[in-house]
């Protein structure tokens, strides 16, 4: 009888056991995170966006928010739903590379253009940027878009900064891989100004990267950065609705004041 007993007992227990499984299953749906992550590409030349520290970990105001997207967030499994892996790509091949679907997305400080949106998608904008001129500290006479006519002029290959100096009469441009790279030419004395991502380079002389430079108070454009997919993507869709949630659980703000020590402006929705 007491064996009989004993037995009822463990199973009467085993099977509560399980209904209490099943609830908080339930009730607790978990977001299942994808078993494959999102790769995502990035060029770590570009501070404070995206830095490769010497220990071969990148860090950035671009890095911390797609890691924000992947991190659990009060009462949501991940913001996005998914995990993430970085590959580092030049910028000059970003958007090849997302056209070729070799990689899911791409965070790198990317302005949204018209002519990028033909053959690439964009998420809703993450960041309110624009070009500057940087100069010499002691050169006086370029001021604004008129002065840099016939000017020698860096640019980045690929860059917004290298379609605007396009536009300038007889400007004569010469090219470069990474910002570091285009900066020391105008220490050099080899160019007269370099068109470049306002933000990326005051941070880069407020920190002390960049000696004996300035950056002309205008902004010559108004850009929005967006993280960039393939067309079509299947994680667009998660990628903006968790940006939104970062934009309203303060989540963005805390890492835009991280880098960059002063409130968020307000971002358009798209
Ligand atoms: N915002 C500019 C553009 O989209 C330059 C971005 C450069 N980013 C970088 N990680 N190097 O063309």
């Amino acid at each position: 009888m007491k064996l009989i007993n004993l037995k009822w007992q463990q199973l009467i227990l085993s099977l509560g056991c399980l209904l209490l499984i099943i609830a908080c299953k339930s009730f607790y749906p978990t977001n299942k995170p994808d078993a494959v992550p999102l790769r995502v590409a990035t060029d770590p030349t570009f501070v404070p966006f995206e830095i490769q520290k010497a220990s071969g970990d990148l860090e950035g105001f671009d890095i911390d928010l797609m890691n924000a997207l992947a991190q659990p967030a009060a009462g949501i499994a991940k913001v996005a739903g998914f995990a993430v892996q970085f590959e580092n790509l030049p910028f000059d091949g970003m958007i090849s590379t997302l056209q070729a679907k070799r990689v899911d997305a791409a965070i790198s400080g990317i302005t949204i253009t018209a002519e990028r949106l033909k053959t690439i998608a964009f998420s809703r904008p993450y960041f309110k940027a624009g070009l500057a001129i940087a100069v010499r500290e002691d050169n006086q006479n370029i001021q604004d878009f008129n002065s840099l006519r016939g000017k020698k002029i860096a640019v980045q290959i690929g860059s917004t900064g290298a379609d605007f100096a396009k536009t300038i009469p007889n400007a004569k441009i010469s090219t470069f891989n990474s910002g570091p790279e285009f900066f020391q030419d105008l220490l050099n004395g080899n160019v007269d100004a370099v068109i470049s991502d306002a933000f990326a380079t005051l941070y880069a002389i407020k920190n002390g990267n960049l000696k004996g430079i300035r950056v002309v108070a205008n902004l010559l454009t108004q850009e929005y950065y967006g993280i960039a997919t393939p067309k079509d993507s299947p994680h667009l869709d998660a990628i903006n609705k968790g940006i939104g949630i970062l934009l309203s659980n303060g989540t963005y703000k805390q890492i835009y004041q991280k880098w960059f020590n002063a409130d968020p402006p307000q971002l358009p929705n798209s």
